[in-house]
């Protein structure tokens, strides 16, 4: 049985601007997240508290986010690797952030130079402090169906991340098919691992849609129970420390597949195409979502 009603957390900002080669105005970034708040998407994750150094593409973090025009009912999360992110967050006015591990030892050390015990450790100090300033925090477990360095992941593998994340304080944690490997098949191992693990409830699906599977692989999650699923607009995205990965599923590509089963998502197609083609025309790039090409042809 489907949800009646998804949650869209749209990434775009953060996982699709970080994998773009070039430099992007923090005008255009704060004015994309104006645009998809404009198409009533309610949790838009705007930007990476990260090292520039590893991430030079949201160096510019803390202007964005003061930049935003907060929307009441729009929350904003921005990732966090360690305390210095989270500090820097909780100056810029962060009110929610996210923390990422991985399922995979080599992904965790090439993304965040730690092991995945060490990993724990630093979202230990990160929850505790975040909940002492009243701050909510979210989970990614990276590489949950298959790692660019280590290939397949067992479900148990990404399950147990998740629970220890869950553990820690996380009001929610989301599966990353990092590098878009996952087929229907995998990830439905890997869902049912997790829901044994922690409260369906309790997850998300982040898709990556390297392979195409990113649609089938949402619809596979949805009829898992899992009613929360991330996505970015234009089919931007991709992990600067996962070769070859390619973008997140696409909002507009979700959106569609979402209303043709009726499901409530409260997202306005038109003015997300809207948004999808401002940033391709801001990066000069065509976009990657099927439906937006399709809509902007008609
Ligand atoms: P490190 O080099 O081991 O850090 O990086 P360090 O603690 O040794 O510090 C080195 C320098 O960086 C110091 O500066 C620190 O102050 C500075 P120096 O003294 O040399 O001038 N530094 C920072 N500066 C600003 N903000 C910070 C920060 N931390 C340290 N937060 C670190 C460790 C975790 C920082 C680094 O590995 C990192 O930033 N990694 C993030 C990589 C990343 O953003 N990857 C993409 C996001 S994850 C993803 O895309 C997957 C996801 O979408 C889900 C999926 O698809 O599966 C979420
Ligand atoms: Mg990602």
């Amino acid at each position: 049985r489907l949800p009646d009603s998804v949650t869209i957390v749209e990434v775009g900002p953060r996982d699709g601007l970080q994998n773009e080669k070039q430099t992007i105005p923090t005008e255009v970034k704060v004015e994309l997240i104006h645009r998809l708040g404009h198409a009533g998407l309610k949790v838009i994750e705007a930007t990476s508290f990260v090292s520039p150094k590893w991430v030079p593409q949201l160096a510019d973090s803390a202007d964005v986010l003061q930049q935003i025009n907060r929307h009441p009912d729009v929350r904003y999360p921005v990732l966090t690797p360690n305390m210095k992110g989270l500090q820097r967050a909780l100056e810029a006015g962060a009110e929610e952030v996210a923390i990422f591990a991985a399922a995979s030892e080599t992904f965790s050390r090439r993304n965040t130079n730690c092991s995945i015990d060490e990993s724990m450790k630093r979202f230990t100090d990160i929850c505790q402090a975040a909940k002492e300033a009243r701050v909510q925090v979210r989970g990614y477990v990276s590489c949950a169906v298959g790692c660019p360095y280590e290939g397949q992941v067992a479900p148990a593998a990404a399950a147990d991340v998740a629970a220890r994340l869950y553990e820690l304080g996380c009001y929610e944690v989301s599966m990353g098919d990092t590098n878009g490997v996952g087929t229907p098949a995998t990830v439905a191992a890997m869902f049912q691992a997790c829901t044994k693990a922690l409260p369906v409830k309790a997850l998300a699906a982040h898709m990556h849609d390297t392979y195409g599977q990113g649609c089938a692989n949402v619809l596979t999650a949805l009829q898992m129970g899992v009613s929360v699923v991330d996505t970015s607009v234009a089919g931007l995205g991709g992990c600067p420390y996962s070769p070859g990965a390619q973008g997140n599923v696409a909002t507009e590509d979700v959106v569609y597949m979402l209303s043709g089963f009726g499901i409530h998502h409260g997202v306005d197609l038109d003015k997300l195409v809207d948004a999808s083609a401002f940033i391709c025309g801001a990066l000069k790039r065509d976009t990657m979502a099927n439906v937006s090409q399709a809509m902007l042809a008609a």
